[in-house]
């Protein structure tokens, strides 16, 4: 595949009003998230969860792309459709998680490193071949006393730069998500900085691995306060924040930066993508990769009834897409 074929993937991915439904969630984490609305945690549910949300009718007006996981990119729908045939059917391009999970970063108390790049470039291509067409890797930085360290930071960025060129090598566009988690009672400032330090870190990581910056997509957390600090950052002072550690850290090149709800509130990361385009125009396209933003109000709906919500769970995510397509254009109105 050449360098023309990923940018005008990575472009798609980023059109106007477009952005992506992350529905990658590992076992554990969908374990959890069933087990919180008192659903059974069998591949029987998990394949009809995700074929409620995939088969959403209208998803695609608003959806460029879903990422899956390892197990859902390999299950169909009822009538036996590959979810990823089904996407592009539908016009929308599949994606895969294909990090492997944190682990305790030897010598760094209360950090993480993300794994997973043995045999990378084996399952990238089996990936492909089953229909995926951007990959995902997430690392994860948390704020706290005397962290996060630079070897965290530097042991992350180099693992995702790694798997870009890898993902670039195999044909598929490399999503880069360097997670600043919520978690803490950190200020809005510290988080600007732990982000800022980050990014540029990251991009570096990325010059030296030649990653193509314009066939890459930066999945970033928003520069928000700690979830227990004292002190709470109004819309637009999270979105000025945002803007500003984003035009310090990101080349004009990346085609687009497509935001995580990191355990928002849905309206709120709405509001806060909304608030971050009316400040444009801005030289990369701003735009969601929401999880539980879209995906929370769907799932408490087809919990309570999963024969007799299907409908009313479907509406609920397609409504969320819209409303966060809206606020990609600075358009919602709340
Ligand atoms: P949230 O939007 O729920 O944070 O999930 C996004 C995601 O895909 C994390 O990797």
């Amino acid at each position: 595949m050449s360098i023309e074929d990923l940018d005008q993937t990575a472009r798609t991915l980023v059109a106007a009003g477009k952005g992506i439904l992350a529905i990658d969630e590992s076992g554990p984490t969908l374990a959890r998230r069933f087990a919180e609305v008192g659903l059974a945690n069998s591949e029987a549910n998990r394949r009809a969860y995700r074929e409620l949300l995939v088969t959403a009718p209208g998803l695609a007006a608003s959806i460029s792309g879903v990422a899956l996981s390892d197990e859902t990119i390999r299950q169909s729908t009822r009538d036996g459709v590959p979810f990823a045939r089904y996407l592009a059917d539908q016009g929308i391009l599949a994606g895969i998680k294909v990090d492997k999970g944190t682990q305790p970063l030897a010598g760094c108390p209360g950090e993480v490193v993300t794994e997973g790049l043995d045999g990378l470039r084996q399952r990238l291509e089996e990936y492909r071949r089953l229909g995926a067409r951007f990959a995902k890797w997430r690392a994860v930085v948390r704020i706290g006393e005397g962290i996060p360290t630079g070897t965290c930071i530097e042991s992350n960025n180099h693992a995702l730069a790694r798997f870009a060129a890898l993902a670039q090598e195999q044909g598929l566009v490399p999503v880069v998500e360097p997670e600043v988690l919520m978690d803490g009672d950190h200020d809005i400032d510290t988080s600007h900085e732990v982000h800022e330090v980050v990014l540029r870190s990251l991009f570096d990581a990325l010059y030296q691995q030649d990653v193509m910056l314009d066939a890459v997509l930066l999945k970033a957390s928003m520069v928000l306060p700690g979830s227990d600090c004292d002190e709470t950052a109004g819309v637009d002072e999270v979105a000025a924040t945002t803007l500003a550690c984003i035009r310090a850290t990101v080349p004009a090149i990346v085609p687009g930066i497509v935001f995580l709800s990191g355990g928002q509130d849905g309206e709120r990361a709405t509001a806060h993508l909304d608030a971050l385009n009316r400040m444009g125009p801005h030289p990369w396209v701003l735009s969601f990769s929401y999880g539980r933003a879209l995906q929370s109000a769907a799932l408490h709906a087809w919990a309570q009834d999963p024969a007799g919500n299907a409908d009313k769970a479907q509406d609920a995510v397609v409504r969320r897409a819209r409303a966060n397509a809206l606020a990609a254009q600075g358009r919602w109105a709340a």
